[in-house]
C-alpha cells in the first residue's frame, strides 16, 4: 500500500495542509511542537485503531474550532482510493467517498504500522504489554483469535468470582469444573496460536533486526508459558491439572495463576534479555525490528505492504542505524520524524517535509 496525499483540516494544531508523498521514504522535519507527530497521528488514525497518543477524539479537533477533517488518497489492490474521517460531535468515516458504518471499518483497506517513543514500553513495561502486542496482531490476522481470547477472559472472570464463595459452598465445584474445563480449552489455543504467531515474528523481526545493527547482534524471542509440554495434544491437560493444583493456592488471592494471562515474551539480544541488559539504543533498535516484523508478517497474510510511521526514531540511535533506516527499508513506503536537519542531508533518495508552527514551509521535490 502507498500513500500518495493527505489533507488535513483544523485537526491538532494544523490549520490547512496538503501533503503529496513519495514512494519510499518521506522525512517530516522541524523543530519541537510544531505538529509532526500530529501528522503521523493523522496518518495513523485511518487504521481504524485508537491514537496512539490515547486521547480523546474532541482533543484532536483544533483549539476554538468545532470540527476536523482528515483525508487520504492511497494505492492498494492496483487501485486509487480514498478514506476520509470527519471529526464532530461524533466521529465519521468515508472510504473512496461512501460513509461507512464506523472508522474501524477502513482497517479493511489501509494497513500501517506505528513506532513511537511509547512504544519503548514494549520492551521496558511489564508483561501485559507485550501480550497485548502479540494478541493484539493476532486479531488482526486471525479474527476467530479475538473471540477466543474474549471467551477466555469471560472464563478467567468467572472462575475467580467462584474461587470467592467456593470456600462457603462447595456445591459451586461443578460449575468451577465448567470454567475450567472452557480455560483449558480456549487458553491451550490462545498458547498454540501465540506461539506459531512469535515464531513467523521472530523470522521477520530477526532479519530487520540483523540489517539494523550491521550484522553484529542476533534478535530471538522466547516466550515463557505456564506449561513446559511442547506437545499441543497434551497442552489442555496439563493446563487442567495446573487448575486444579493451584484451586487452593487461588482461592487466596482469588485469582487465577497460571495460563496465558500470566505468560511473558522476552527479547533477547545475543542471548540476553534486552529489558534487563539492553542499551538505549539495542532497546530502540529492538522495538522498531519487532514492529516492522509484525508489519511483515501481517503484510504476507493480507498481501499489503503496510506503511511504516516512525515517530522520532532517530534520536539515540547511531549514524549506521539510521543509515539502515534510511536506506535499506526496501519495499517500503517509510514516514519519518525527526528534529535534527542532518538527519536529511544523508537522505540519499527521498522526499523531506519542513514543519513550521503547523505549516508546510519547504517540501523537496
Ligand atoms: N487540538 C489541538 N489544537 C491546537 N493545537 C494542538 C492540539 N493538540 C495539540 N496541539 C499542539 O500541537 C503542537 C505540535 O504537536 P506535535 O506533537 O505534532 O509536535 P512535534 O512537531 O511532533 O514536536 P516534537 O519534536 O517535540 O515531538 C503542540 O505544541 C500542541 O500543543
Ligand atoms: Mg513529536
Amino acid at each position: 500500500m502507498k500513500v500518495t496525499d493527505l489533507e488535513l483540516a483544523h485537526f491538532r494544531n494544523i490549520d490547512a495542509m496538503q501533503l503529496h508523498f513519495g514512494e519510499h521514504v518521506n522525512i517530516i522535519y522541524g523543530e519541537n511542537a510544531q505538529g509532526k507527530t500530529n501528522i503521523l497521528e493523522a496518518l495513523w488514525l485511518f487504521t481504524g485503531m485508537k491514537s496512539f497518543r490515547a486521547s480523546k477524539d474532541a482533543e484532536q479537533i483544533q483549539f476554538h474550532q468545532n470540527e476536523a477533517r482528515i483525508k487520504v488518497s492511497f494505492l492498494a489492490d492496483n487501485l486509487e482510493q480514498s478514506a476520509a474521517i470527519h471529526f464532530e460531535e461524533k466521529k465519521s468515516a468515508f472510504l473512496n467517498e461512501v460513509k461507512v458504518g464506523s472508522v474501524a471499518a477502513l482497517s479493511e483497506k489501509y494497513h500501517a504500522v506505528i513506532f513511537s517513543p511509547e512504544h519503548l514500553s514494549l520492551i521496558k513495561g511489564g508483561p501485559h504489554q507485550r501480550r497485548l502486542f502479540c494478541d493484539n496482531a493476532l486479531c488482526q490476522i486471525k479474527p476467530r483469535f479475538a473471540q477466543f481470547l474474549s471467551k477466555y477472559k469471560k472464563n478467567l472472570v468467572q472462575r475467580n468470582a467462584i474461587l470467592k464463595d467456593y470456600k462457603y459452598n462447595t456445591s459451586l465445584e461443578m460449575m468451577l469444573d465448567i470454567f475450567e474445563e472452557n480455560l483449558a480449552q480456549l487458553g491451550s489455543q490462545i498458547i498454540i496460536q501465540r506461539k506459531k504467531y512469535l515464531e513467523a515474528l521472530q523470522k521477520q523481526a530477526a532479519a530487520i533486526y540483523t540489517g539494523i545493527a550491521s550484522g553484529k547482534e542476533k534478535l530471538e524471542i522466547d516466550y515463557h508459558c505456564s506449561f513446559k509440554t511442547e506437545n499441543e495434544e497434551t497442552l489442555k491437560e496439563e493446563f487442567l491439572a495446573a487448575l486444579k493444583n493451584s484451586r487452593s493456592e487461588d482461592m487466596q488471592t482469588l485469582s487465577t495463576s497460571v495460563g496465558p494471562h500470566r505468560d511473558d515474551i522476552e527479547i533477547m539480544i545475543d542471548g540476553i534479555s534486552a529489558r534487563k541488559f539492553g542499551s538505549q539504543g539495542q532497546q530502540r533498535s529492538a522495538v522498531l525490528a519487532l514492529k516492522l516484523g509484525e508489519a511483515n508478517v501481517l503484510g504476507e497474510k493480507t498481501g499489503q505492504q503496510p506503511i511504516a510511521l516512525l515517530d522520532d526514531v532517530m534520536s539515540e540511535l547511531d549514524e549506521m542505524r539510521q543509515d539502515y533506516i534510511l536506506h535499506h527499508i526496501e519495499d517500503w513506503q517509510v514516514f519519518i520524524t525527526c528534529c535534527d536537519p542532518h538527519t536529511i542531508l544523508r537522505l540519499k533518495e527521498g522526499k523531506t517535509f519542513h514543519i513550521h508552527q503547523g505549516k508546510l514551509v519547504q517540501e523537496s521535490t
